[in-house]
């Protein structure tokens, strides 16, 4: 198939290498000619693994190529779109700004026959909208949520669990189908479950989707609120729970809580889009969920300056982890520098390290200091925080950790240090709901 891609962030750039990969024409736009000189390179502008791979393949068979001139998409046939759709700077709504420019712009070059597919995340109704806007253009609208975990992307644009079809009714749904299985056509061979619905239902299961690893995720952090309470101890509790198929351990990692660029704004998107549809109460439950999830981050500031005497001013903290989950350099709504400025602001001298994400934490937190390497940043230490679990740090010996801070005080974000081993090396050790 011949297939261009709009937006080529950490979704769409993904797509495109992903979809040459499958054997298909691909042509990536993005409006950041920046994005596209390095994409065009085999650079990916972000830390992905695999990504560099399949990228450098693609364009040495030559059936992937990126431009910032959205006129070479007019030989595509199927044109994904990718943009993103951040949180409003006004609202907790989704800013739908670059998806109605980019339809905008690409309907100039739509042919009869053409199919373009949804895949950002929209609130409900986006899809219908845009079917009005592409309508005299004779092209169709279909919308395939993406499902893809940073970290894991590459793996799972290609070998999704599921893939969702929305199409419109009749004909053109039927159309658009049949274009989307070419398109997915090994994905299906594998046994892949397919999945074909209405527009409305498509774009629900994506925010469905996210707001029930969200719950999930708050779920048991609630619960980790209650077992610090009494001295009970999360961790056992949650595998003894996951332990039932019909709840399963995953995402029941108590912590310093969810981040990144989908979870926490899906959330809030989905509150707001049930506000317009006068369903607020359906999902009020989000807001706590939301609530709960930004009390974590409260909570481990707290923990430290407990674990410090009371206080922490002069103090110095160093923080393992900037990205908002292990192998990523995003730093979008990060638990781990929340947690850091929290800290900062009641006067620690607090230190960030992290593997890839330093250069983007550095642009949104100028302010924070920071070390590429966790011997400098843990120099002299008072406490250490384990803010993201990054191999490197779960791996971390304590007794050479020892020789390099000044203090043996360990409080661990993300409950993934053996602590055990950690105290017998005899350092404080606090965890998230743990006794
Ligand atoms: C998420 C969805 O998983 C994915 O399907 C969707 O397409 C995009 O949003 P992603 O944002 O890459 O993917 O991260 P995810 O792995 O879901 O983790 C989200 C956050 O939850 C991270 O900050 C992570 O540290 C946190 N988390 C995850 C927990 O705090 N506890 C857990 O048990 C699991």
């Amino acid at each position: 198939m011949r297939i261009s891609v709009i937006g080529c962030g950490y979704l769409g750039a993904v797509h495109a290498a992903s979809m040459a990969k499958l054997g298909h024409e691909v042509i990536g736009f993005d409006t950041d000619e920046k994005k596209i000189e390095q994409l065009s390179h085999g650079i990916p502008p972000f830390f992905e693994p695999d990504l560099q791979e399949i990228l450098t393949e693609g364009i040495k068979r030559g059936n992937l190529r990126f431009t910032g001139d959205i006129s070479a998409l007019k030989d595509a046939s199927v044109h994904f779109l990718a943009v993103g759709t951040p949180q409003s700077q006004e609202s907790q709504a989704a800013d739908l700004t670059y998806v109605q420019d980019a339809i905008d712009e690409l309907c100039r070059y739509l042919k009869p026959g053409d199919l373009v597919v949804g895949k950002s995340t929209v609130p409900v109704g986006t899809a219908e909208k845009l079917t009005e806007a592409v309508k005299p253009t004779g092209a169709l609208l279909a919308w395939n949520p993406e499902f893809l975990r940073e970290g894991f992307a590459v793996q799972d644009t290609i070998s999704p669990d599921r893939i969702v079809y929305g199409v419109p009714a009749g004909d053109a749904g039927r159309k658009a189908t049949t274009m989307l299985d070419e398109v997915y056509a090994q994905a299906l061979v594998e046994g892949i479950p397919r999945i074909t619905t209405d527009l409305a239902t498509a774009e629900l299961v994506k925010v469905s989707a996210n707001a029930f690893l969200a719950t999930k995720i708050s779920f048991i952090n609630a619960i980790a609120e209650i077992t610090e309470t009494v001295g009970a101890d999360v961790i056992t509790l949650a595998d003894a729970i996951g332990l039932d198929d019909r709840i399963g351990r995953k995402f029941l990692g108590a912590g310093i809580g969810f981040g990144g660029g989908c979870l926490p704004k899906d959330i809030r998107a989905f509150t707001a889009r049930a506000e317009e549809l006068g369903k607020s109460s359906s999902v009020a439950f989000l807001k706590e969920i939301d609530a709960i999830n930004l009390r974590r981050r409260a909570r481990a500031a707290e923990l430290t300056v407990e674990a410090l005497g009371g206080q922490v001013v002069g103090k110095k903290i160093s923080i393992l982890g900037a990205a908002f989950k292990p192998n990523s350099d995003d730093v979008r709504d990060s638990p781990a520098l929340d947690v850091a400025i929290r800290l900062r602001s009641l006067g620690a001298d607090v230190t960030v390290t992290d593997p890839q994400a330093i250069d983007n934490a550095k642009r949104s937190h100028p302010h924070l200091n920071y070390e590429a390497s966790i011997e400098r940043a843990l120099v002299n230490a008072n406490a250490v925080l384990l803010a993201t679990e990054w191999s490197e740090y779960k791996n971390l010996d304590p007794n050479w950790a020892a020789e390099v801070t000044s203090d043996m005080v360990i409080v661990d974000g993300r409950n993934c240090l053996d602590s055990i081993r950690w105290r017998e090396a005899g350092w404080r050790y606090f965890g998230m709901g743990k006794p």
